[in-house]
């Protein structure tokens, strides 16, 4: 029996955090021998805001020994560069020619981007999410494991689809698949270390806010001791008066593997002073092994080079036989 595919990526836009490892790449590692993998560097996303060209290359490079070090096998998955397969953006194209202006007006990361932004907001920016219905859909994907944040570009993404299929294809024949998203309930929004009703954000401006997934030892003690906290003593999941404590301690649940049951029981009666060292104890556990085979795999430059060529070849024959199903949909002329 052929194995169902999910498809997921991340922008290259820095080192990644808590919020995309919890929310995103632990489950892909988590499923992968369920699943097709198809995994990437959203690139071309990462020029929507103003980027330095010096720091993009090695943060796409980084980013794909980061999906490594986690644990994404190439035995289930193939990783690519976005920008290394043109059809990315020219089905980006065709979907922008049926997808209505409004429907982009209205994304929740349009406009929270757009109003950080001022007068500098790109027509990419507003576009970003043509773009991703276009990386998910050449794909054909069954599942997209993403966090919560992504649940409204993925409502765009079968939105879109449907419109094309009812526009240019019939119901017994639809162009393009419906992707479902899969998205998990622990871990799917990571908050904050310094404000536990924001999202974990690489563009929050304080460093502090968040705990990068290659952050040396100290540096994750420091920021652990200097995250927020609240006056009450004994700790507890959902109450939401404290969101830094249901945060923490879902991190603590999710790096060290227990079960809610068995984190509510441990520190139902601690206090933070006791609490933070814990917590410190389990991220570094989790996160250390990560660091270590980060630095092996960026130590030899030849693998990930071929781990990206390889990735490359095998995703653009799925997406150029998708661009051509869509051209051919649309009436373009055949090259002869
Ligand atoms: P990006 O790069 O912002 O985030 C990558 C993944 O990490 C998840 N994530 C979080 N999960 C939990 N808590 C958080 N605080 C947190 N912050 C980020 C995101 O939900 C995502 O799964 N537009 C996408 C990239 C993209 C994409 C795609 C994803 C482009 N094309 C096609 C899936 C399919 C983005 O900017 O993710």
């Amino acid at each position: 029996m052929t194995k169902q595919r999910i498809l997921s990526g991340i922008q290259p836009t820095g080192d990644l955090h808590l919020g995309n490892y919890l929310g995103a790449i632990r489950n892909w590692v988590e499923i992968q021998e369920q699943y097709d993998s198809y995994l990437f560097m959203a690139d071309l996303h990462a020029i929507t805001v103003p980027h330095d060209p010096k720091a993009l290359a090695d943060n796409t490079r980084n980013v794909a020994a980061t999906y490594l070090a986690c644990g994404i096998k190439l035995e289930h998955a193939t990783i690519f560069v976005q920008s290394h397969i043109p059809a990315h953006a020219e089905l980006a194209w065709m979907l922008n020619c049926i997808t209505p202006l409004n429907w982009l007006e209205r994304m929740i990361q349009f406009k929270e981007k757009a109003i950080k932004q001022g007068e500098d907001v790109s027509v990419g920016l507003l576009d970003y999410p043509v773009l991703q219905a276009a990386d998910i859909l050449l794909y054909e994907p069954d599942q997209v494991p993403v966090g919560e944040d992504q649940k409204q570009h993925l409502e765009l993404t079968r939105d879109i689809a449907q419109r094309l299929n009812y526009r240019f294809g019939s119901e017994k024949q639809p162009i393009l698949k419906i992707p479902t998203p899969l998205i998990r309930k622990e871990g799917a929004r990571v908050m904050s270390l310094a404000d536990g009703t924001k999202k974990m954000s690489k563009s929050d401006p304080s460093e502090l806010s968040r705990i990068s997934v290659l952050d040396s030892n100290d540096t994750i003690a420091t920021k652990i001791k200097k995250c927020k906290t609240d006056p009450t003593r004994g700790l507890e999941f959902g109450n939401p008066d404290r969101p830094e404590c249901n945060n923490l301690l879902t991190l603590h649940m999710l790096l060290s593997g227990q079960t809610q049951e068995a984190v509510a029981a441990e520190c139902a009666d601690m206090g933070w002073g006791q609490f933070k060292p814990l917590l410190t104890e389990t991220t570094i556990a989790a996160l250390s092994p990560i660091r270590e085979r980060y630095h092996e795999i960026l130590n030899d430059p030849g693998y990930l080079d071929t781990v990206l060529r390889d990735g490359k070849e095998k995703a653009e024959t799925i997406a150029n036989a998708t661009l051509a199903k869509v051209k051919q949909a649309l009436g373009f002329a055949p090259m002869v």
